[in-house]
């Protein structure tokens, strides 16, 4: 009772002061905006890009200067380094008539300078509380290079690798997509904006960006309200409800509208109905694609877009140039124009800008913190984490740090393309090749020898499209097969070969949609000469998608999937191989056996005429398994891990209450390693058809060789709801099936039923 009366007092102290905070705020921002003309008002809603050594869009700013002296900038982004932001905040504060600082973001997506792997090998690790920490550190070196807004997390829900930006996200499942997005806001933000190593995090793209049709960026997007509400909108949500401070508009339609300009996604959904304070900001031009969306000109999209609820103008300089003469003509209302200025201000204010523009410009902080050793250090930890074993004969792996090894492959001992897309501020001069990273971890003893073997891809087409940003595929001189004969002749003197393949760092990312996603011939050639040889062949691949492996690694003794692991990738896919670590990564997103299967996922509905070998007329395809071929969830370790004596405290699950499911989980095998234990239901009979299976729980469990643990998740009734056909978020009474296990295809079943 005295703890409940003194959490119930504490409580109502951080409100006091919380509200005390916000009327400081408020007061102060009235103050300023009584001073701004609309010119001024406008002018904090353009947000621009002088351009970077790797541009994230097509179009650039011109005139920065002169533009930020006299008002008409907000923020700007791809300017990196202290130097250069305080060149830009410098020409704000003593140049502009009201001296308003400048916000500063840039593409944090995995890491600043201190590149992690790509966010969709993060998302394997399933382990929160690393991600979390992961995004405070991005946070801090950030914030110590002179940025205060990170456009990051990405959690659009993906679930066709077709798709080139699947690798900025966490897979394919709204659970664990909104764990994640939850761990990354907490990360970037901390307690506290106004602390000088937290940022702005902007939660994107709002919203259904993954849905693209066939996977080809930037396409349309049409799906019914219950599956946005059941399947792709609780990441966004839970980002919010996170506090998450600003949002970004995606650049595809919804329903019909384009969600730059959408009302009801930007106002009544996101403000009405989830109660979102903070201020969005549309992606790159996306206001002024809203014409090629036929919405009509500029000045009719730009002001659609701000009466929807958009507030920042990202490039298209869209709101600098029109809103002004529609307000005169009554086309957008003042209150608007306030609306959205008073957000971009509050944002500013938060992170303590007014106070001190400066505080995230101190050069001193950057040398210490930008690229540190102990920040290496955490690329190198989430690399390995993030790892997953896809197969294994469980004797080749891991490998004694005596053998003689063939390093063979393209990505072998390439620097160019560890960091993965979207790592704008990463140098890949800095990164780790597997080579070196095999050396630096197995030490002299290791005989290893290495050949190229092949290109990532012969294909001069795709090579240049991969190019764009810098060297990525390194077309060799030799012919393929003088490459491929060097790399036989090595294999033939080792006692294992390690072929390193897969795709470019840009053959994934924005504007990298695929429509073959297998391994490129020229690699696939060379694993089939190597596989001729009979020695053992571990498969190592980097890649920003799910590929479709089928055909490729049925001659491999173990095949370990890397993605793209970021500056510290050598190092830790060394950790791996030689078992200082044990693999323990699970698929976020579900490998499809063949291109023509996409979309698969774990998720999916059971149909009128459920597969069955025996009748032609039931669901299937004549030439392919319905089921991926690798599922969600799944993951091997060096060990081995089983599951036994899944039990119910009770099979009846009253509303208000809760029981418990338990499982024996005991690792059989010789190592110590980490498993990820997953729960999911199934709604036996529901109003509107439900997923085969949802996931609804997990844990990270660390077991020594022979150990056994009981493990225990606690089941109650908001678990099992969700959104009815009038969009009313509800439980049904009746049976359910819960499961347990290490993927979302090998589990233990249990009925309940709810009552
Ligand atoms: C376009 C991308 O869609 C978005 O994710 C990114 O944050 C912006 N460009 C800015 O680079």
């Amino acid at each position: 009772m005295k703890k409940t009366i003194a959490s119930f007092f504490i409580s109502c102290c951080v409100l006091i002061q919380l509200h005390a905070q916000d009327q400081k705020m408020n007061s102060f921002i009235n103050a300023l905006m009584s001073k701004m003309t609309i010119d001024e008002k406008i002018g904090q809603l353009n947000l621009i890009t002088p351009g970077s050594d790797i541009p994230t869009g097509s179009v650039v700013s011109s005139n920065v200067e002169k533009k930020i002296a006299e008002g008409n900038v907000g923020g700007l982004f791809g300017v990196i380094g202290t130097e250069k932001v305080k060149q830009a905040q410098d020409i704000a504060i003593q140049k502009s008539r009201l001296k308003i600082p400048l916000l500063f973001g840039s593409d944090v997506i995995h890491g600043h300078k201190t590149t992690f792997p790509i966010p969709l090998g993060i998302s394997c690790s399933w382990d929160t509380a690393l991600i979390r920490f992961g995004a405070s550190v991005a946070a801090n070196e950030a914030t110590a290079d002179g940025l205060n807004w990170a456009f990051s997390p990405m959690v659009d829900i993906a679930r066709d690798p077709r798709w080139g930006r699947v690798s900025e996200g966490s897979g394919e499942d709204p659970f664990l997509g909104s764990a994640i997005a939850t761990a990354m806001v907490k990360g970037y933000q901390g307690n506290s904006l106004a602390d000088k190593n937290t940022l702005l995090a902007c939660v994107k793209h709002f919203a259904l960006y993954g849905a693209a049709e066939g996977g080809r960026d930037y396409n349309s997007v049409d799906m019914t309200k219950m599956k946005m509400y059941n399947e792709y909108l609780p990441p966004y949500k839970a980002a919010v409800d996170a506090g998450v401070a600003t949002i970004m508009s995606s650049f595809n339609d919804i329903d019909g509208v384009p969600a730059s300009g959408n009302k009801w996604l930007l106002t009544d959904l996101l403000r009405s109905q989830w109660g979102f304070k903070g201020m969005v900001v549309s992606d790159y031009t996306s206001v002024g694609e809203m014409v090629n969306h036929r919405q009509g000109d500029i000045s009719q999209v730009s002001a659609q877009a701000i009466k929807a609820g958009l507030d920042m103008d990202m490039v298209t300089e869209g709101f600098l140039g029109t809103l002004k003469k529609s307000l005169q003509e009554k086309k957008v209302s003042i209150s608007d124009i306030d609306r959205a200025c008073r957000l971009v201000l509050e944002a500013k204010y938060k992170l303590g800008l007014f106070e001190d523009p400066y505080r995230y410009i101190d050069p001193s902080r950057a040398a210490k913190e930008v690229l540190s050793e102990s920040n290496r250090a955490v690329a190198r930890k989430i690399a390995r984490e993030s790892f997953v074993l896809l197969k294994s004969d469980y004797k080749t792996l891991p490998l004694k740090k005596t053998t003689s090894v063939a390093l063979v492959g393209p990505l072998a001992n390439d620097k160019n393309n560890m960091l993965g897309t979207w790592a704008v501020s990463g140098d890949p001069q800095k990164s780790i090749p597997v080579l070196d990273g095999m050396k630096n971890v197995a030490g002299a003893g290791l005989k290893i020898q290495y050949a190229k073997g092949a290109n990532i891809t012969d294909d001069p087409n795709l090579a240049r499209q991969a190019n764009v940003f810098g060297l990525r595929v390194d077309i060799d001189k030799r012919s393929p097969d003088e490459m491929l004969q060097e790399a036989l002749s090595i294999a033939k003197n080792a006692d294992v070969v390690i072929a390193v393949v897969g795709e470019a760092s840009e053959m994934s990312g924005e504007a990298a949609s695929r429509s073959d996603i297998t391994l490129p011939a020229s690699e696939q050639k060379l694993l089939k000469a190597l596989y001729t040889t009979g020695k053992p062949v571990v498969v190592v691949i980097m890649s920003g998608r799910p590929l479709v492996l089928t055909g490729s690694i049925e001659g491999a003794t173990a095949v370990l999937q890397t993605w793209h692991a970021g500056i510290e990738a050598g190092n830790a896919i060394a950790d791996v191989l030689f078992g200082d670590v044990n693999p323990s990564g699970k698929l976020t997103m579900s490998f499809p056996y063949s291109v023509g299967q996409i979309p698969v996922y774990y998720s999916q509905k059971r149909t009128g005429r459920p597969i069955d070998p025996n009748n032609k007329f039931s669901t299937k395809y004549l030439d392919a398994p319905n089921e991926a071929l690798f599922p969600f969830g799944y993951g091997l370790s060096y060990t081995k891990f089983v599951y036994s004596d899944l039990k119910l405290s009770s099979n009846t699950l009253i509303k208000g209450q809760i029981i418990e499911a338990e499982v024996t989980l005991t690792n059989n095998g010789p190592f110590d390693g980490a498993e990820v234990v997953q729960l999911y239901t199934l709604d036996q009979v529901r109003s509107v058809t439900p997923p085969e299976k949802e996931l609804k729980g997990f844990q990270k469990v660390i077991l020594k060789s022979g150990e056994s643990k009981k493990i225990k998740f606690t089941l109650s009734e908001p678990m099992l709801r969700f959104y009815n056909a009038d969009l009313k978020y509800i439980s049904e009474p009746g049976a359910f099936t819960v499961m347990v296990g290490g993927n979302s295809k090998e589990l233990l079943l249990k009925d309940i039923i709810l009552k």
